[in-house]
């Protein structure tokens, strides 16, 4: 048996010592040593569901699908029904050319096999599919203070910053073996210690910031430590209503994609900051001021991957995080009435929407529904970065409202006003 740095319960030590199988001891032994790695003082039960990062069948996660089957095979699953993140391919709503599915075949070649080995392990069911786990629709939402083991680093963010949950940006597998043993090592954002904040964030433009472009300046600015923002209660509120909670998960993902952040505080707004305030910054924190020039430089910064800057767009993605509902039906309206201005009917470049499974069945059974579909645009439930895996797609000029597909792909980010004109339009100019 190993020697664990970190005090084991007499229950975990049987485990590490094959109490429950080969299979168990494996998983147990590996999460032990992830913990001690990072100092964990111990291991704690989760009090909800995983969250998984890996939703892609690619033969690359061979020895993922490994340690699955080797699950399959002794009957084990995770404590409880865990979401995953969005799938890649989604034929029916994205067009695709037959040399471009070609490539999907290749690249995502185990995607079904992956599937079933998903729900025979404890997968919540086949819809459970999105980046936004915590939507009602989906429903793997925690409670202000559970103990997660979560690995999407949108969904992260989120359910730290937002519901006051605690989960580390967990490794990829590791949320696995997390959810099997039902455990997780207690270090980083599980602790209190870990949620004070190393940054001041003053928010002190002129108008409500794109949530997008604020988020992308806390990344890059604090990396992976935890910036207190200040000011931006003057946009926003003090109460976290759908509104509040869609411009959060937003910026949220900006942070943690054009940074590594995994927990802010809003002032008077996120629910520890409300709690201990000020008493949550550390003494020698350092401080950032965000205003509008500010905001003009960072986005200036941003580099244009396409062979040719001038060319009209061919594609635009809007929903990197998922799509909320409530964002689905603004979009609709905002939609017709930028093609109702110009005179047009249909949208002039193909334009997705993505969402989970949940919210677009829902959707689907709204007025809405119909009305954007009207407007030309197209309703998904896939991963845009996945889809831009493919070279052939990625080749595409394509424009998005999301700087994390942005900062992970050669997607060219503008913000929704312009997005819409484009849309509209066919061209930026
Ligand atoms: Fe979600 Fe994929 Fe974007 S997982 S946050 S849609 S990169």
């Amino acid at each position: 048996m190993i020697k664990a740095k970190m005090k084991l319960t007499p229950e975990e030590i049987s485990i590490l010592q094959g109490g429950q199988g080969e299979t168990m001891r494996k998983t147990m032994e590996t999460l032990v040593r992830y913990g001690d790695a990072y100092d964990a003082e111990c291991l704690v039960p989760l009090d909800g569901p995983i969250h998984m990062v890996c939703s892609f069948g690619m033969p690359t996660l061979r020895p993922l699908f490994k340690i699955m089957k080797e699950y399959v095979a002794e009957g084990i699953k995770t404590k409880l029904p865990f979401t995953a993140d969005p799938r890649p391919i989604d034929y029916v709503n994205v067009e695709a050319t037959e040399k471009e599915k070609e490539i999907f075949h290749q690249i995502y070649a185990d995607q079904e096999k992956y599937e079933v080995l998903l729900k025979k392990i404890g997968l919540k069911d086949s819809n459970a599919f999105s980046c936004a786990c915590y939507f009602d629709e989906v429903g793997n939402i925690p409670k202000r203070g559970d103990m997660l083991a979560w690995a999407e680093s949108s969904a992260v963010v989120y359910a730290n910053s937002v519901i006051g949950a605690r989960t580390n940006r967990t490794s990829g597998v590791m949320e696995l073996f997390s959810g099997i043993l039902g455990k997780t090592p207690k270090f980083g954002f599980l602790t209190s210690e870990g949620r004070k904040a190393d940054w001041i964030i003053e928010v002190k433009t002129t108008s409500v910031p794109r949530p997008q472009v604020l988020g992308s300046a806390i990344g890059m600015k604090v990396l992976e430590q935890v910036p207190y923002i200040k000011g931006l209660d003057k946009f926003l509120g003090t109460e976290l209503t759908p509104d509040v909670k869609d411009y959060l998960k937003d910026m949220g993902a900006a942070t943690a994609s054009n940074g590594a952040v995994g927990l802010y505080h809003v002032e008077n707004l996120t629910p520890e900051a409300k709690d201990y305030g000020v008493s949550l910054i550390r003494p020698e924190a350092k401080t950032y001021v965000i205003d509008d020039a500010e905001l003009r430089r960072v986005v200036d910064s941003y580099p244009i991957m396409w062979k040719d800057i001038n060319a009209a767009p061919q594609l635009a993605f809007v929903g990197c995080p998922h799509n909320s509902f409530k964002q689905l039906c603004e979009w609709t309206e905002n939609l017709e009435r930028a093609l109702k201005n110009e005179g047009k009917e249909k949208v002039a470049i193909p334009t997705l929407f993505s969402t989970a499974p949940d919210v677009l069945e829902k959707f689907k059974k709204t007025e809405y529904y119909p009305r954007l579909m009207a407007t030309g645009a197209h309703l998904t439930y896939i991963c845009p970065l996945m889809y831009t895996a493919n070279p052939l797609c990625s080749a595409k000029r394509i424009i998005t409202n999301s700087n994390k597909l942005r900062t992970y792909s050669v997607s060219r980010y503008v913000d929704d006003a312009d997005l819409l004109k484009a849309v509209v339009k066919g061209g930026l100019k």
